[in-house]
């Protein structure tokens, strides 16, 4: 890839636009607040990970340019700002962490001068982004321990180069294991609405030369019954106490799928994906998007345009269908309440 998903140089905000890709490959920049939400809410930019990043870059944006040396305005304007972020996008709890970690960073740093504050705010968001890189190394490090040379892995969504700033989560093993010369190969759903499978990740996974083939999100059983897949990896966009998972929308039923097949079925996720707040995945708000990307593809109306739709972004994985779940700081089975206890 020639660009990165998020960077950060000479005080300019910029991601790759994921909208348009593979069609074109657009580098656009974030120059206030409204840019920042709205490129989350639009998708430009997605992935947890990822959404973590751009929005502790966002904090520093929403009072970067403050002159003023009122220190109750500076706190009003942080608050604001956080809080504003915080409406983009309700289900990826990376977003909250960062915010979260941002907030917590002003905070404990309050009695400085503002100029002081604002340095100290863009090296924590900084310090999130080379997290983030290192932990997509460690969790390809981990996960590729459980790939065999000429395994087939079946993913879904997009969670690899462009859900993060590193390698990804799920496809990060797939990278790992492919680099450390695993002969293997990659099955990717198309992931209706918005195709992030066949938009992203068969995009990324070519660039990268892994052998990928596109399927459509109605043929996952077929291709499982026909034995052509031995693992299947997703990422997540919240993980509760109890292993239960949230993540893009048709991860629940392949989940199952692979429960009838006796495939196993991973979850890679960073450790600010989890949420230890919410005892189950049915705590876990899911996003619903407008009906339009679902009566369109590629902005062209396929469907009636008065037909209504339910278009929820996500759903939640029961605990009970995740054989593993890979992190940076290992890997976890079942029961998960117990052994996600050491996280
Ligand atoms: O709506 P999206 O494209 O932001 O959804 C992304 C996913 O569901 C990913 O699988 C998840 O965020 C994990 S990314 C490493």
């Amino acid at each position: 890839m020639k660009a990165k998903t998020v960077s950060y140089v000479d005080e300019k905000l910029k991601i790759i636009d994921q909208r348009a890709l593979p069609r074109k490959f657009n580098i656009i920049e974030s120059r206030d607040i409204k840019d920042v939400y709205q490129y989350i809410k639009t998708l430009a930019i997605r992935g947890a990970p990822a959404i973590g990043v751009f929005a502790a870059y966002g904090v520093y944006i929403g009072i970067r340019d403050m002159k003023s040396d009122d220190k109750k305005a500076f706190f009003k304007r942080l608050l604001k700002t956080i809080g504003y972020i915080k409406t983009s996008r309700p289900t990826a709890v990376n977003l909250f962490w960062a915010l979260n970690r941002m907030k917590k960073k002003a905070f404990i740093n309050k009695d400085k001068p503002i100029s002081v504050i604002k340095k100290i705010l863009i090296r924590e968001a900084k310090k999130i982004h080379r997290e983030d890189k290192q932990m997509c190394e460690a969790i390809g490090n981990n996960g590729a321990r459980l790939i065999k040379s000429g395994d087939t892995i079946l993913t879904h969504c997009n969670a690899g180069l462009l859900a993060t700033t590193g390698l990804g989560t799920a496809l990060s093993i797939i990278y790992k294991a492919h680099a450390q010369g695993k002969n293997i190969k990659a099955y990717v759903d198309e992931t209706r609405p918005l195709l992030q499978g066949a938009r992203l990740t068969a995009w990324e996974l070519r660039q990268k030369g892994v052998d990928v083939t596109l399927i459509c999100d109605n043929m996952a059983a077929v291709v499982m019954k026909q034995a052509k897949i031995d693992k299947i990896i997703v990422g997540a966009d919240r993980i509760a106490a109890n292993g239960d998972t949230a993540n893009k929308i048709g991860t629940y039923s392949l989940a199952v799928l692979a429960k009838a097949h006796n495939i196993p079925f991973y979850v890679a996720a960073p450790s600010s994906t989890f949420d230890f707040s919410l005892k189950r995945g049915s705590q876990i708000p899911i996003e619903e998007r407008s009906g339009e990307e679902v009566r369109k593809i590629s902005g062209i109306y396929h469907a009636p345009e008065a037909v209504a739709v339910y278009n929820p972004a996500f759903d939640v994985t029961p605990s009970r269908y995740i054989s593993a779940i890979i992190t940076e700081k290992g890997i976890f089975i079942k029961p998960y309440r117990q052994s996600l206890k050491s996280l």
